[in-house]
């Protein structure tokens, strides 16, 4: 009985280590203070329709940079004014940050798709002068490794 209380522990303790894969962190982007960064997003082999870009930082509720449909991206008014640029040239978007601040420090994140089947595909943190917290790729990784763990159930 508690032999196999200990199979079971054990086994879920694999399935947990099995989720955790390394693969899924968000890549570091640095930048220098009052640089113009370019963060790119692939949205190929994405369902067309809708496409989103998101700012995350610890302790503050996610913000829509900015939305609307493939062909036509608006940027969020609070986002407007502060440098921010969006483009896209077929599936690659670009975010562009203009001068670039600690404020603008944040994890980044994208997703495409249709209304129905929204998609995170890439996301980065964004450290400006080369400090950050990692808390944001932890952050990240709840949200993919609930993705990947409905997968994992059918
Ligand atoms: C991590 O994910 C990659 C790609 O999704 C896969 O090839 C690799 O086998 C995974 N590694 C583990 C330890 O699950
Ligand atoms: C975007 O992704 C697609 C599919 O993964 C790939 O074929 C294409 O070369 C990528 N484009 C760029 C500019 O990286
Ligand atoms: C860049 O931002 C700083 C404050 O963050 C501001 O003082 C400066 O004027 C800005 N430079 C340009 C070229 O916009």
């Amino acid at each position: 009985m508690v032999r196999g209380l200990a199979a079971f522990i054990l086994l879920q303790t694999i399935i947990v280590i099995q989720t955790l894969n390394v693969t899924d962190n968000i890549p570091l982007t640095e930048a220098g203070l009052g640089q113009t960064v370019t963060l790119t997003c692939n949205a190929s082999g994405h369902e067309n329709g809708l496409f989103y870009w998101y700012k995350m930082n610890y302790g503050y509720l996610v913000q829509t940079v900015a939305g609307g449909s493939f062909g036509k991206l608006i940027l969020d008014k609070h986002f407007e004014k502060s440098g921010f640029q969006v483009k896209n040239v077929g599936d690659i978007h670009s975010l562009i940050i203009r001068n670039v601040s600690k404020e603008d420090e944040a994890t980044y994140l994208c997703q495409a798709g249709s209304a129905y089947k929204l998609k995170f595909v890439y996301g980065t943190n964004l450290a400006v002068n080369g400090k950050i917290s990692s808390f944001w790729s932890f952050c990240f990784f709840g949200i993919h490794a609930q993705s990947s763990a409905s997968t994992t159930a059918l």
